[in-house]
């Protein structure tokens, strides 16, 4: 696990679109796994000016994303879609972009075609990852076993607490996702995490403390042969967080 701490959240969003631009400059066609939250939203805000500055170009790539909750319709403004649309769909131009269907009426039917459409793309070449507060990464929430697949899964009272600012009073938060599962994540090439922030500073602490906890689903990344954490100072501790 490559590490590289940066000041400050701005300078994280620029190091990791330049990683999107490298990408894309070698393999135009590339199989995006993309994440939503707060934390890739300078990176997704990065690539847009990138794009329009005419240095980076999505024409043949294609992408995925980790998760939607489930149930949710696509135009709920809190949906993953409506995340993504908003901040990068319909400001670049992706060949195509898919994420779990939050409307599907089957969700088992739907994870599967999902790992299906992943394998059909040829895997994902570079999956972007955030991290939870309890370390989860996608919606793969901390537990005994790690499904492999796409799967439905339960959110955790810590998740529901940290994503409840999204939602307002009069709206019923998802108490459950559809999430890729740890086979898709995995089987990318390259895995780029970022990490951003005081909060996320007891998480990381754990990352890089030279041990698998396997009640931190993101520890299970130090098994995977290529994977770049880029993290703020704050997030790293270094600020005594
Ligand atoms: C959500 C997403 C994750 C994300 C995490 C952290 O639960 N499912 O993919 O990494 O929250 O979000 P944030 O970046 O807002 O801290």
């Amino acid at each position: 696990m490559k590490k590289i701490i940066l000041n400050n959240y701005d300078e994280v969003s620029r190091a990791a679109a330049d990683v999107y631009v490298q990408q894309l400059r070698n393999k135009p066609d590339s199989v995006l796994g993309l994440a939503t939250g707060s934390t890739p939203l300078g990176l997704y805000a990065e690539l847009v000016r990138k794009y329009q500055s005419g240095e980076i170009d999505f024409s043949k790539a294609c992408s995925f994303n980790l998760d939607e909750y489930y149930p949710i319709r696509k135009s709920h403004p809190q949906s993953y879609d409506s995340f993504m649309h908003a901040n990068l769909f319909s400001k670049v131009n992706f060949a195509q972009s898919r994420l779990p269907n939050g409307e599907a009426e089957d969700p088992q039917a739907e994870c599967i075609k999902y790992d299906a459409e992943i394998e059909a793309a040829g895997g994902i070449d570079l999956q972007l990852l955030g991290i939870g507060l309890n370390g989860h990464i996608g919606f793969n929430e901390p537990s005994a076993s790690y499904p492999m697949s796409t799967n439905l899964v339960k959110l955790t009272e810590s998740t529901l607490k940290a994503n409840s600012r999204f939602f307002d009073a009069s709206d019923s938060q998802p108490t459950q996702a559809l999430t890729m599962g740890f086979g898709a994540i995995f089987h990318a090439k390259s895995i780029l995490l970022i990490i951003t922030g005081a909060n996320k500073a007891p998480v990381s602490r754990k990352l890089f403390d030279g041990v698998i906890h396997t009640d931190i689903p993101a520890s299970l990344l130090l098994l995977h042969p290529d994977v770049t954490v880029i993290m703020d100072r704050e997030a790293s501790g270094a600020n005594g967080a």
